[in-house]
């Protein structure tokens, strides 16, 4: 697998450059994960849906990544990409996703989507938790069985030790009384204990990277708050890279190092989090940041710093996509090419023609 991968230089049968030196003339060592222009787009009979579009990012070991927009803008498909578990009208049709794994670098884009390589990453070196709790867990068999399950699938471990490993992490994600309730049903919990229960089974086998599609947007505040405080210091505690999917920029200014905004399946801006708050470089960013959503304010809520709406991504505007939305529209420029990625600062990136 890291053949196609090797820069041409390294790939005489006589080299004697190690495995892990020739990885580390592809990707840094500290960073876990580097998508690389990944395009997902869905094929069906009302034509092609572009839901990502190129785009790149990278994620460093112990980092959490903000992924921000407004609905529809490819946050989740880019999160199903990286796992491989979009629907089957969805395909990667372009890029790499890049993950550092067992002292190799994988591309997980190349994986036979229902292999087993795929099948060791998902659950273990990554695993994910939704907005929907009942996404995870099935109503047929009690958290504990299928926590369990999970820990068996990827651990050599006992029935007895897999038991007791579920009843810590339970107890360790705030489950009260997780002797007991680890033999609950997922229906027999309130909403805020199976999403407990939800993290505990993604963090069973210590993932190197968790993905959170919106954990708290179905839940009232006051869980809210509790959950993202939990995350961020399990994050800390287990040294785990995290994403956090959002359409919330107070999410994003609570836990987030780093930021990437996304519009109709573009990254349009990406920079350190602290960064974007002070000194927003995309007009797209600038009219998120001015909506200022409450921590819980729910799905809701509409962005009243941009005029219009998301046209559909099956008629994507041509050039810049945001134009026909963007108070700083310049004709015949903005309409015409489509922005390249550029640098704009340390680690700050934005696609938008006012920067070139
Ligand atoms: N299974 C699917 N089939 C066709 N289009 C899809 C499918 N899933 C998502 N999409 C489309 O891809 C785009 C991005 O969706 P998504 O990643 O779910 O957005 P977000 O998570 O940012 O709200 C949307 O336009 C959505 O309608
Ligand atoms: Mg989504």
């Amino acid at each position: 697998m890291a053949t196609d991968l090797q820069p041409a230089k390294f790939r005489s049968a006589e080299s004697k450059i190690s495995q892990r030196e020739r990885d580390q003339a592809i990707m840094d060592e500290d960073v876990l994960l580097s998508v690389r222009n990944l395009s997902t787009h869905f094929f069906s009979r009302e034509g092609i849906m572009r839901a990502v579009d190129g785009v790149s990012f990278d994620i460093k070991r112990g980092e959490i990544l903000g992924i921000a927009g407004e609905s529809g803008c490819g946050k989740s498909v880019t999160a199903q990409s990286i796992l491989r578990i979009t629907p089957n009208a969805g395909r990667i049709v372009d890029g790499e996703i890049l993950l550092h794994h067992d002292d190799k670098i994988v591309d997980l884009a190349k994986l036979d989507r229902k292999g087993r390589a795929i099948r060791d990453i998902r659950g273990a070196a990554i695993s994910m938790v939704f907005q929907e709790p009942m996404t995870s867990f099935s109503m047929a068999y009690t958290i504990g069985n299928q926590i369990i399950e999970v820990i068996r699938l990827h651990q050599n471990v006992d029935q007895k030790e897999a038991r007791s490993r579920a009843i810590a992490i339970l107890g360790r994600v705030g489950m009260p009384k997780p002797e007991q309730n680890i033999d609950a049903y997922p229906f027999a919990l309130s909403g805020g204990m199976r999403q407990r229960a939800m993290i505990a089974m993604a963090l069973s086998c210590h993932p190197s990277l968790l993905i959170a599609d919106e954990p708290t947007t179905a839940v009232d505040v006051t869980i809210q708050a509790q959950i993202l405080e939990l995350m961020k210091s399990l994050q800390q505690e287990m040294n785990m890279a995290l994403i956090v999917i959002t359409h919330d920029m107070a999410v994003i200014s609570e836990l987030c190092d780093r930021v990437m905004i996304m519009y109709l399946g573009k990254d349009v801006e990406n920079a350190p989090a602290g960064e974007l708050f002070r000194n927003p470089k995309h007009p797209y960013t600038v009219g998120l940041l001015h909506s200022v959503p409450q921590l819980g304010g729910g799905k809701s809520q509409e962005i009243v710093g941009i005029s219009g709406t998301v046209p559909s991504a099956y008629v994507r505007p041509a050039g810049c996509s945001f134009h026909p939305r963007c108070p700083a529209f310049m004709p015949g420029v903005c309409d015409m090419t489509e922005p390249p990625h550029i640098t704009v600062g340390p680690n700050h990136s934005v696609r938008c023609h006012l920067y070139v």
